[in-house]
């Protein structure tokens, strides 16, 4: 049975990415700081941003597995409020948990992958798009987009192949697990803009829209570098590249700010 290694799995995406990958016949390790009760799944507990935590998983499924066939980077955070009123410290956290845990956890598990095997990142659909009062989150998600697209080219010749996810408004316990923070907000604007994310983000996919779009790229021999969750992700992603940049910004700020 092919085994798989996935952050993140006490709730949202990883929770049920992890259900439909063992009930598809998979060996799935999951890791995350809360335990999980999913029927058939080797939990482990662990903090993306220890060290310590990463290598002392990592040498258990070694001990028991040997290699591994698929990594898949999904644990992550948001934080909401301007740039400017932001703390250092859920900055620095953001960027410890979305890009530091993304980098170690790829680091320490990428020796274990077998020839052919796979690395999935769970970007954004916010790290291609500029989200305002989520700047930082924003930033977190391009960085594992460029972290990913490096990878599959120094990767290419140990045939590992490695992929990013680009999921949009996806109905999670991210929402509320968001820390939103706002001390100067002229006019109401960052509460009116986080208030519109967080109700779109509820009326979002569900997460096996997600998970079934990664059970594919497992599957697939050859899976492209990066892909959108949707159609409508996809055709917006496609839209702003091409698109003059100024009138990309604009249509953020008339929609978010
Ligand atoms: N929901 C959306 O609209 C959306 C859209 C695009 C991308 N995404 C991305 O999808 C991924 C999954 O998020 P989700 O929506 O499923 O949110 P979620 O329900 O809040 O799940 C986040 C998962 O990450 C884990 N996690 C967070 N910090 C961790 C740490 N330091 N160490 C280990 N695990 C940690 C959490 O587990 P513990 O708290 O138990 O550790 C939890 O299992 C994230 O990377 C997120 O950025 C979400």
């Amino acid at each position: 049975m092919p085994v798989v290694v996935i952050t993140g799995v006490s709730s949202g995406i990883g929770k049920d990415l992890a259900e439909l990958l063992i009930n598809s016949g998979f060996t799935v390790y999951g890791l995350a700081r809360r335990e999980t009760d999913i029927n058939g799944l080797h939990y482990l507990k662990c903090d993306v941003t220890n060290l310590e935590n990463i290598k002392i998983v990592r040498n258990i499924i070694a001990e028991k597995e040997k290699t591994i066939d698929v990594l898949i980077n999904n644990a992550g955070m948001g934080i909401a409020g301007s740039i400017l009123d932001s703390n250092y410290e859920d900055i620095e956290a953001i960027f410890k948990t979305n890009v530091m845990g993304v980098i170690t956890v790829t680091k320490e598990f990428a020796p274990l992958l077998s020839e052919g095997g796979k690395i999935i990142n769970i970007g954004s659909v916010a790290g291609d798009l500029t989200i305002p009062y989520q700047g930082f989150y924003s930033m977190s998600k391009s960085a594992v987009d460029k972290f990913s697209e490096c990878l599959s080219i120094e990767l290419n010749a140990k045939k590992i192949k490695v992929t990013t996810i680009l999921p949009g408004d996806t109905k999670t316990e991210f929402t509320k697990s968001r820390k939103t923070v706002i001390k100067d907000d002229q006019n109401g604007k960052a509460l009116k803009s986080i208030k519109k994310m967080e109700k779109d983000e509820q009326n979002g996919a569900s997460p096996r829209k997600v998970s079934r779009v990664i059970l594919k790229i497992i599957k697939r021999k050859n899976p492209p570098v990066r892909v959108a969750v949707g159609f409508s992700y996809k055709l917006i992603i496609f839209l702003q590249r091409i698109l003059p940049r100024k009138w990309v910004l604009g249509l953020i700020r008339r929609l978010y700010a």
